[in-house]
């Protein structure tokens, strides 16, 4: 059984997880509107990352004895100033993401919900991955430079990189 507390806590995160998704959801678009095909692959397939993560959270929530509930979300950024900027919004938030899981796990740690210690780790996991992602990314957008052939090589690259995080 959840305590209100880690239920609360929970609740919480979904939120964060449905923000991250509707915000990779408008990455996505701005990418396609600039001609950035391979970040534009990229941001919806993470946009419907997020969205698992957030069911994943709904689901657990339920069947531990809370409800799970679906929050209210503010407006994403729709404008950006290149593709670097969407990377740097994309690690803090990703970076901002993790602050909120370690929380999450310190309090079910304190408050002795093992099994919910245990459902995080998950979550502690994939965001080491997303961390070390989004920095990859931001290396090579910084090699490229900010615009030219160059740039263009390196979006089209974007998506071959979380292949090859999958496999590390
Ligand atoms: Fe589910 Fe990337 O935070």
């Amino acid at each position: 059984m959840l305590s209100k507390k880690v239920e609360d806590a929970l609740n919480a995160q979904i939120a964060y997880e449905a923000y991250a998704s509707s915000s990779y959801l408008s990455m996505a678009s701005w990418c396609e509107k600039e001609g950035y095909r391979g970040s534009t692959s990229f941001f919806y397939t993470q946009s419907e990352e997020e969205r698992e993560h957030m069911l994943k959270l709904v689901r657990y929530i339920n069947e531990t004895g809370g409800h799970a509930r679906v929050p209210a979300l503010k407006e994403p950024p729709h404008v950006y100033k290149s593709l670097k900027d969407v990377f740097e919004i994309a690690l803090q938030q990703e970076v901002d993401v993790s602050k909120s899981i370690n929380k999450l796990v310190e309090l079910s740690f304190d408050t002795k919900d093992f099994a919910t210690f245990n459902f995080l780790q998950w979550y502690v996991a994939e965001q080491h991955e997303e961390e070390h992602l989004f920095t990859s990314i931001l290396d090579l957008l910084k090699l490229a430079g900010s615009e030219g052939k160059n740039l263009l090589m390196a979006d089209n690259e974007i998506p071959k990189l979380r292949g090859e995080e999958a496999k590390s």
